[in-house]
């Protein structure tokens, strides 16, 4: 099981070490970050890992390697080897690690560390893409026998990423650390025993230090949200594919924690992608045994299917995946999250009589049409992209128009409720308010599918004319409660839905 490393980005040795002790019972080692410390601090790190009563490593990073420190390679090997020298009988009292660079080869800070059993990570860290030959940037890094090799890559894809993690996979047992940076290499992190990795790092974000590398999680995220401690190499993998927005859903929480409630060895992480193929290469890498689709693949990902369910096929859109011997198989339960979280917030059986606008026409809008369709109601599809809303209307006999002020009388028709399934108010998606030339009556029952984060522009100005309002938090939680029985064949545990 990889070793939760506690990187330390304090400007004083004090933070570092109150930021430690807030973490101490979720970490094995800590990362004294020297190069963001102030500079009179450096002076006393030397007595660092005895205060710390952690194995430490110690790490000088450079600009160029994603790190603070700017002077010359003089000054740093100065730190290194103030740092390194005057070592202890008592092992404890010295760096347990020090992180030497694949370009920075000084024999006396080798020996130094060597001799007083501080072991070396030779690292490489490359903050813009991934070498185009692993190969050989591993075969650098793992020529001295005894270091522990250390690749930091930054993944530009879900296709980089697959090839990080199918490379990963291939290298022999040692110990070794393999890393994606950024968003992209978020998943790599959660699943650092399925590359092989002894180390995952983690920033102190909860306490305030500021995140040492591009893709850190806080360690007390990586313990309740992801069950890091539990995953070993038999965890099942269960992935959260789309836009980069994945990576801060709440869908992980609910999903790992449904799993840890249930005994059922398995984890769901974000994939990050901006393309199907690249997707479903990413699928493959991690073996994930089924997935949850997001905004922006739900139809994108429909000709890669090898099965579709009903209700995919009716609908034209696909949120949750499955692994079948023959390739993938498609489902769609936001129409069950949604009829379902509608329905009860309405207070309603049915919607016969009831006149809806639904704002949008990509894959979360079909569901909703669906829906609403199959509940009796009279709808108005408005979307930016004109065809796209009218193909959607004509499927069920509904009016359409575009998402424009002069679309405002055909909404007085169709406004008992307005149901908001764009992607725009999502954190990290389109920032505004789609609707921002409407003005609500108050009559309005305003649901947005949105649900992070938990109200935006829309639902305050809703909710400020009077609307009774909600956003997509209770849908997330009633069809990723449906993607868990289609996964497990198991009812929902209760997490689900309290
Ligand atoms: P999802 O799976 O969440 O529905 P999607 O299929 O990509 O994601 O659909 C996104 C919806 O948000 C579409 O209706 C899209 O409008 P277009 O069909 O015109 O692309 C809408 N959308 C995205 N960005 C938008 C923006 N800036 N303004 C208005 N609508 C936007």
């Amino acid at each position: 099981m990889p070793l939760v490393c506690l990187s330390l980005t304090g400007r004083t040795l004090a933070g570092d070490l109150a930021a430690l002790d807030r973490y101490r019972d979720k970490i094995d080692i800590a990362e004294l970050r020297a190069d963001y410390l102030d500079p009179a601090e450096v002076f006393a790190i030397r007595g660092f890992p005895e205060r710390a009563g952690v194995p430490c490593i110690l790490a000088v990073r450079r600009k160029s390697d994603g790190g603070g420190f700017t002077d010359g390679e003089g000054a740093r090997l100065v730190i290194l080897a103030k740092a390194l020298a005057y070592a202890s009988p008592d092992k404890n009292a010295n760096f347990a690690y020090v992180d030497l660079e694949c370009d920075f080869r000084v024999p006396s800070v080798e020996e130094a560390a060597r001799t007083f059993g501080t072991k070396i990570i030779r690292s490489c860290h490359d903050m813009t893409g991934l070498p185009a030959d692993l190969d050989a940037a591993w075969a650098d890094l793992a020529a001295e026998p005894g270091e522990i090799p250390k690749l930091a890559v930054t993944p530009r894809g879900a296709a980089d990423f697959a090839r990080l993690v199918s490379w990963a996979t291939t290298l022999p047992p040692g110990e070794r650390i393999v890393i994606g940076m950024g968003e992209f290499g978020l998943p790599s992190r959660v699943l650092a025993e399925r590359l092989g990795s002894s180390i995952a790092y983690t920033s102190a974000l909860y306490a305030g230090l500021p995140v040492a590398a591009s893709g850190h999680l806080d360690p007390a995220a990586l313990e309740s949200q992801y069950r890091f401690r539990e995953i070993s190499k038999d965890t099942e993998v269960y992935a959260l594919g789309g836009s980069r927005s994945v990576v801060s859903s709440k869908a992980p929480a609910l999903h790992n924690a449904a799993f840890r409630s249930a005994g059922i060895d398995a984890v769901y992480v974000p994939v990050p992608a901006d393309d199907a193929p690249s997707l479903f290469a990413a699928l493959e890498a991690v073996e994930a045994r089924g997935a949850a689709i997001t905004v922006p693949l739900k139809e994108a990902i429909l000709p890669l299917l090898s099965r579709r369910s009903r209700a995919v096929d009716e609908i034209g859109a696909c949120n949750t995946l499955v692994r079948e011997a023959d390739g993938w198989s498609g489902h769609n339960t936001d129409v069950i999250g949604f009829e379902r979280s509608l329905l009860e917030f309405l207070g309603r059986k049915d919607l016969k009589g009831q006149r809806a606008t639904i704002v949008g026409a990509g894959g979360a809008a079909k569901a909703v049409a669906h829906v609403l369709s199959r509940l009796g109601a009279t709808a108005l599809v408005l979307n930016r992209t004109l065809p796209k809303a009218r193909e959607l209307a004509r499927r069920y006999g509904f009016a359409f128009g575009p998402l424009a002020e002069h679309a405002t009388s055909l909404i007085a028709d169709h406004s008992d409720i307005i149901i908001q399934a764009t992607c725009v108010g999502m954190e990290s998606e389109a920032r505004g308010d789609p609707l921002d030339w409407y003005e609500f009556t108050g009559r309005e029952a305003v649901f947005e599918l949105i649900y992070r984060p938990d109200h935006t522009a829309l639902l305050d100005r809703a909710r400020a004319a009077g609307c009774r309002a909600t956003n997509g938090w209770q849908m997330l939680r009633y069809q990723s409660a449906a993607q868990y029985k289609i996964w497990t064949g198991r009812e929902p545990p209760e997490s689900y839905f309290s």
